[in-house]
């Protein structure tokens, strides 16, 4: 249809008509523009119509001398500048990175810790970002910790937060989802409220919040279950983690923890 209507215009002499004289008139403009009236200035020196034309349209004179291609000492930095901003989520790691070498002494050269902090590798960055912002609050406590976080600015932790979640998680020994996996964590216990772990923290589902549990320093995991038992620990939202454990013996504690800390086989661990 566009291209019959086309045709038709094209056999109209009065459209032929106003494309001409739109056209005579648009050189004619330019003629006068770029070339007449500049030339009626003083310092017209004519280095012909294409000087006349740059000129005119405001192009700096040394564009078209080749004087502009000294590089000054300043110019590569915007080059870097440049690439810096289109890195995008790889400049968040990046800054991370550097951001966590004060991290590593208790979490571990590559967030594997190998003392009873958590590791951080591979955690969900959304759970970084939360727990260090309720020690920033105080929401959660710990000496350490709130004392580190308090200094953190928000675009820092978002860093740190891109940076553990790029590096790969403990090695843990395979999950095969079978008898063998304590009850608490594959089925929970429905007359004690309990449910199961994997419903929240993975395997089945991950519900948002519930942070990676498996390859976690098994002290590191028992502690926090007690805490929120004895309500020393109280972040989770709608008391899910206190609700859970309050129902749990402490040897069932020992035992849920013991599953998520299990290692790989000593063959293949690290
Ligand atoms: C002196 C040792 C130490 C240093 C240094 C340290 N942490 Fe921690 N971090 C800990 C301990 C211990 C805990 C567990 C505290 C608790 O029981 O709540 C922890 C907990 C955390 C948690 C909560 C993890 C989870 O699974 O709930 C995050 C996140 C964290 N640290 C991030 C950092 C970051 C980021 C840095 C560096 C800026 C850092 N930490 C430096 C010892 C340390
Ligand atoms: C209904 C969902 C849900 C279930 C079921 C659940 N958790 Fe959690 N768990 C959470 C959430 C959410 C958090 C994070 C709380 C916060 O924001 O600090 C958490 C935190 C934890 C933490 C602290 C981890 C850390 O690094 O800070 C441990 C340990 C834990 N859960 C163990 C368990 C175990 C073991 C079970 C099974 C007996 C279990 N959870 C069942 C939702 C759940």
């Amino acid at each position: 249809m566009m291209h019959e209507g086309g045709m038709y215009a094209w056999r109209n002499p009065w459209f032929r008509w106003s494309l001409l004289s739109l056209s005579i008139f648009t050189v004619l403009s330019i003629l006068v523009g770029f070339v007449w009236l500049p030339s009626v200035h003083g310092d017209f020196t004519a280095q012909g119509i294409w000087a006349s034309i740059c000129r005119a349209a405001g192009v700096p004179a040394s564009w078209s001398s080749g004087a502009a291609v000294k590089a000054g000492p300043g110019s590569s930095n915007v080059v870097l500048e440049r690439d810096m901003a289109r890195a995008g989520a790889s400049d968040s790691i990046g800054r991370g990175a550097t951001l966590a070498l004060n991290c590593t002494m208790c979490h571990g050269a590559q967030g594997i810790s190998i003392s009873n902090a958590p590791n951080l590798a591979g955690q969900y960055p959304e759970v970084v970002i939360k727990q260090l912002h309720d020690y920033k609050s105080g929401k959660r406590a710990s000496s350490i910790m709130e004392a580190l976080a308090t200094r953190l600015p928000d675009k820092d932790i978002e860093d740190l937060a891109a940076y553990f979640a790029s590096l790969p998680k403990a090695r843990t020994a395979p999950t095969t989802y079978d008898e063998s996996l304590p009850p608490l964590v594959r089925v929970g216990d429905p007359m004690r409220n309990i449910a199961p772990c994997i419903s929240c923290h993975g395997g089945v589902d991950q519900k948002l919040g519930a942070p990676w549990l498996e390859g976690m320093p098994k002290e590191y995991l028992v502690g926090q279950l007690k805490a929120f038992a004895q309500g020393n620990r109280h972040n989770d939202p709608e008391a899910q983690m206190r609700n859970m454990v309050r129902g749990m013996t402490t040897q069932e504690m020992e035992e849920v923890s013991a599953f998520y800390a299990r290692k790989a086989s000593p063959a293949e661990g690290r």
